[in-house]
């Protein structure tokens, strides 16, 4: 289902040759499921008729403050039944009078009393798009919270080529559905979630350690979903290539065990989500060498002590947090899985099966089963690991929530 079923559009047009796609617009957001209620400029009813816009938005088009009905349009409630207004074509006329405040036709007047956000989308000849007051105007627009889709580069309909064609009605239909996926989507705002991802490095001598294949790309992934969410994120990352992490995301470099438990420890009273995705060592070294170790002898053996179990100990001090795990297993996978989710105090386990193809480290794919502690369990499809982690922090927000 579309992000713009339901949602309460008002189109506003202005009167340009651009006009006429309007109605494959309205046809794009009806079929999303979305209430579009369109109001025309004067000006615009010479480009496309309101008869076509109301055929095909099923809803009555408003041009003027009354005469439409025989009764008066109220602009201001309009502009409070909307979910998001979109000016487009926006001319260089009505950009004007939007910029300074001008209110001469229904269309405007709806415009200063939108609650909404508004967007608009610049459609003029080239000259007149880069004429230094219209440059202005866009600036001015665009201080004041309205967002531009930009006007495309190509042919205009006076046949010179430049800066000035509408967006196309796809486009457009593609900026406000990523609006609205953001801003459904800060569910994680005012939450600091910490995240450890990657392996963990134990030393055996100045060159050589014990590790695991773990590239660290689930954890990441899950990392840039809390930020994109809203969420304060710290990952606490083991060794790893990965590079790619949103800006806002704190990372702590850690190499071994010991590191991250610490790490996680110093952020935990202050974090409200937990999420251990590293895959951490077991077992360390007992005796690490100063020197790098000579292969003198036929056989060698390492003595090896055992790591903390980081999210175990969380676990037990655990508060206010809500804490997330992480179990790969080969058999028996929901019964062991739910025995660790409760030996280490979890609100969430999430399962991997090595027996799923596409699963585990190293792919770009994952499978996974959530199991919450009611012992709920909800097993999920093949995805990619973005995807994963897209589901991983919609099923904590669910059961956060309860
Ligand atoms: O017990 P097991 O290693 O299967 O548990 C996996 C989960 O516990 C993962 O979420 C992993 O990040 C976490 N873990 C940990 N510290 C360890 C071992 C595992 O936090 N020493």
């Amino acid at each position: 289902m579309s992000v713009l079923s339901g949602k309460k559009i008002i189109l506003g047009i202005s009167g340009g040759i651009a006009a006429y796609k309007t109605a494959s617009f309205v046809r794009l957001l009806i079929k999303a499921g979305a209430q579009v209620q369109v109001i025309m400029s004067p000006a615009s009813c010479d480009f496309i008729t309101p008869l076509t816009l109301a055929t095909l938005s099923k809803r009555p088009v408003y041009t003027q403050f009354e005469k439409d009905f025989g009764e008066w349009t109220n602009h201001v409630e309009l502009g409070l039944w909307a979910d998001l207004m979109i000016m487009a074509p926006a001319t260089a006329n009505t950009l004007a009078k939007m910029a300074n405040g001008l209110c001469d036709n229904l269309l405007l007047a709806t415009y200063l009393s939108a609650k909404c956000p508004v967007f608009f989308a610049p459609a003029m000849d080239l000259d007149m798009f880069a004429h230094p007051s219209t440059t202005e105007n866009t600036r001015k627009l665009k201080s004041y919270g309205n967002i531009e889709i930009e006007s495309a580069y190509g042919e205009l309909a006076s046949g010179l080529i430049g800066q000035g064609r509408m967006a196309e009605p796809e486009d457009i239909l593609q900026t406000i559905t990523d609006f609205f996926n953001n801003q459904s989507t800060l569910d994680l705002k005012g939450k600091k979630v910490v995240i450890t991802a990657g392996p963990t490095y134990e030393p055996i001598d100045p060159v050589r350690f014990i590790g695991n294949h773990s590239t660290g790309k689930m954890g990441f992934d899950i990392a840039n979903e809390a930020a994109k969410r809203g969420a304060e994120v710290v990952l606490i990352t083991g060794p790893t290539y990965l590079k790619s992490i949103n800006s806002s995301v704190k990372v702590v470099s850690v190499s071994t065990a010991n590191q991250m438990y610490k790490q996680c420890h110093e952020l935990f009273s202050s974090a409200h989500i937990v999420i251990g995705a590293a895959a951490v060592a077991d077992y360390r070294p007992k005796v690490v060498a100063d020197q790098k170790i000579k292969k003198n002898d036929e056989e060698f053996t390492i003595v090896l002590e055992k790591n903390p179990d980081i999210l175990a100990s969380l676990g037990e001090i655990k508060a206010h947090q809500f804490l997330v795990g992480f179990a790969l297993e080969t058999e028996n996978e929901i019964e062991y899985a739910k025995n660790k989710l409760k030996k280490k105090n979890l609100d969430l386990i999430v399962l991997n099966s090595l027996n799923d193809t596409g699963a585990g480290f190293g792919k770009p794919t994952n499978k996974v089963t959530f199991i919450d502690n009611d012992f709920n369990v909800f097993p999920q499809e093949l995805k990619s690991k973005e995807a994963v982690a897209k589901d991983i922090i919609d099923q904590i927000v669910k059961s956060y929530a309860k």
